[in-house]
């Protein structure tokens, strides 16, 4: 009873200090190579078309590498951008080394992104959501882990409109085993035309903290 802490209790602590340091470490070594595209800290690039992930959760980051990986998304039909980050799964670790890699990512933060769109109607948009988008995004685009619907609140404009087209056109959501991107490809149709598409991505833009 000489010591404040037990002798092993100090051993537990370093080994705890240096398993937190490790991991930090090891995400960070893992998202090396996607940083060319997606940015330091995940912002995203709009000259590269290469989104901003910082705002995802690991499970939704997930379940689009599995895709991309699988050919689910960016396969032939695919747009350019799909075509070249499904190329880009070979910068991926291993299956087991994945989670690591997506929790690293939705550790990153950075500042909003500016917008690079005008013209749409968040208060006209709003309405759509609701009535279309909120069930499975949320009210506040915040996403629902549940139902597989990712947080839309801080993605970037042009990247919300580029998927929506993408789905409408068919060439997200297309391969018969994507089964969440089908679900998405049937209420992206679901949007009457290119305003309608401005007004709703207004709305998830002004849901952004
Ligand atoms: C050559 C550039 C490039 C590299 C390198 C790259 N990506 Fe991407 N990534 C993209 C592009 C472009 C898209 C958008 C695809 C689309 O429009 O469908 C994307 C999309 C994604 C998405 C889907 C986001 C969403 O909201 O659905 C995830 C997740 C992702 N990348 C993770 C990664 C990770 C992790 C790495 C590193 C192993 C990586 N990327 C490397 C260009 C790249
Ligand atoms: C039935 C549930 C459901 C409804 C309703 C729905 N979504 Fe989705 N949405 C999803 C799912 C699930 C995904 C993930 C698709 C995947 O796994 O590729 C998704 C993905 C998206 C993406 C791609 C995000 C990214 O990071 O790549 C956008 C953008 C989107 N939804 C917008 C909308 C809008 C706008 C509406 C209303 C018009 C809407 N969604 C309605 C379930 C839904």
């Amino acid at each position: 009873m000489h010591s404040l802490f037990p002798p092993l209790l100090g051993l537990f602590l370093a080994i705890m200090a240096f398993v937190a340091r490790a991991d930090e470490s090891d995400g960070a070594a893992l998202y090396a190579p996607c940083a060319a595209c997606h940015g330091a800290a995940a912002e995203g690039n709009v000259d590269l078309r290469a989104p901003r992930l910082n705002h995802l959760r690991p499970v939704y980051i997930l379940a689009q590498l599995d895709k991309f990986q699988r050919g689910l998304r960016g396969g032939n039909e695919a747009s350019v951008a799909a075509q070249q980050m499904a190329e880009s799964s070979d910068l991926l670790p291993t299956v087991a080394r994945l989670p690591e890699l997506a929790f690293h990512i939705s550790e990153l933060t950075s500042p909003a992104s500016s917008s690079t769109l005008q013209g749409g109607d968040p208060i006209a948009g709003g309405k759509s959501f609701m009535r279309l988008c909120g069930a499975c995004h949320g009210a506040n685009a915040m996403g629902n882990v549940a139902l597989n619907a990712p947080r839309l609140a801080g993605a970037d404009d042009w990247y919300l409109l580029a998927q929506l087209q993408a789905f409408r056109e068919g060439q997200r959501g297309r391969h018969r085993e994507d089964r969440t991107g089908r679900q998405m490809r049937n209420m992206a149709a679901m949007l009457s035309d290119e305003q309608a598409l401005q007004d709703v991505i207004a709305y998830i833009r002004s849901q952004q903290e």
